[in-house]
């Protein structure tokens, strides 16, 4: 079951929502996103799937001309995003997350999402999992948690009538620090610009389902 009890949603229109999106790079500098509905917009990005729950993912939301100031330098080829967007959304991932297991499953107890002896059970087997997991292959798996949870945001902020563009190319060994991040424990995925488009994002070819799909 779910409910949509968004204050702020202006759309649920699919296609509106999938294939009216497009990388935007230029934004209304007057258009401000307010904490109340970045915050829903978090929310749902956060209903994303996530490898047993975890939610490895962390949003650095940078809302304010001190912030902007701050990451500008580091994006130096995507500075018109930056500076003229409402928010930029650094999202990385947790590599010490496995300190909120025992709240997530817990609280799933707690709501009556989950039986006490199948949380027992799952924490028995996915702590010591997660704790013994080499660091590489933790960092693909909060990768792939966190590339669902941008995806979602994207799709999100479209619902919200925003405009996004994901971005790779900026400073990654400097943007936890110069946030005042420790930057092993959270580490950089992408960013996302969001606001409200001043030029239309091109569109873009897709390489046909033939292509990308095996039938077996
Ligand atoms: C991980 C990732 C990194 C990207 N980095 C940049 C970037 O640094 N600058 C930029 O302008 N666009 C960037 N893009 C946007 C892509 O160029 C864009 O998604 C692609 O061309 C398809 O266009 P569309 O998003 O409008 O469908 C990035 C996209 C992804 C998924």
């Amino acid at each position: 079951m779910s409910t949509i009890e968004s204050k702020f949603q202006k759309t649920n229109d699919f296609n509106e929502i999938t294939y009216g999106r497009r990388s935007v790079k230029l934004y209304d500098p007057e258009v401000k996103i307010s904490r109340e509905e970045m915050t829903e917009i978090l929310a749902e990005a956060s209903r994303a799937p996530s490898s047993v729950n975890m939610q490895p993912w962390r949003f650095l939301v940078v809302d304010t001309p001190e912030g902007k100031e701050k990451l500008a330098p580091l994006a130096k080829f995507n500075q018109n995003q930056v500076l003229t967007s409402a928010a930029v959304i650094g999202v990385f991932i947790d590599m010490n997350n496995v300190e909120h297991l025992e709240e997530i499953f817990s609280k799933a107890v707690e709501h009556g999402f989950m039986p006490q002896d199948v949380k027992d059970q799952q924490v028995k087997f996915v702590k010591p999992y997660y704790d013994n997991m080499p660091a590489a292959a933790l960092r693909d798996v909060n990768l792939i948690d966190a590339g669902l949870a941008s995806m979602q945001l994207m799709l999100a902020a479209r619902a919200h009538g925003y405009d996004t563009n994901p971005i790779g190319g900026y400073e990654k060994d400097q943007i936890a620090e110069t946030f005042g991040m420790d930057k092993e424990r959270y580490q950089p995925v992408m960013l996302i610009s969001i606001g409200k488009s001043a030029k239309e994002g091109h569109p873009s070819y897709r390489l046909p389902v033939d292509t990308i799909t095996t039938w077996a």
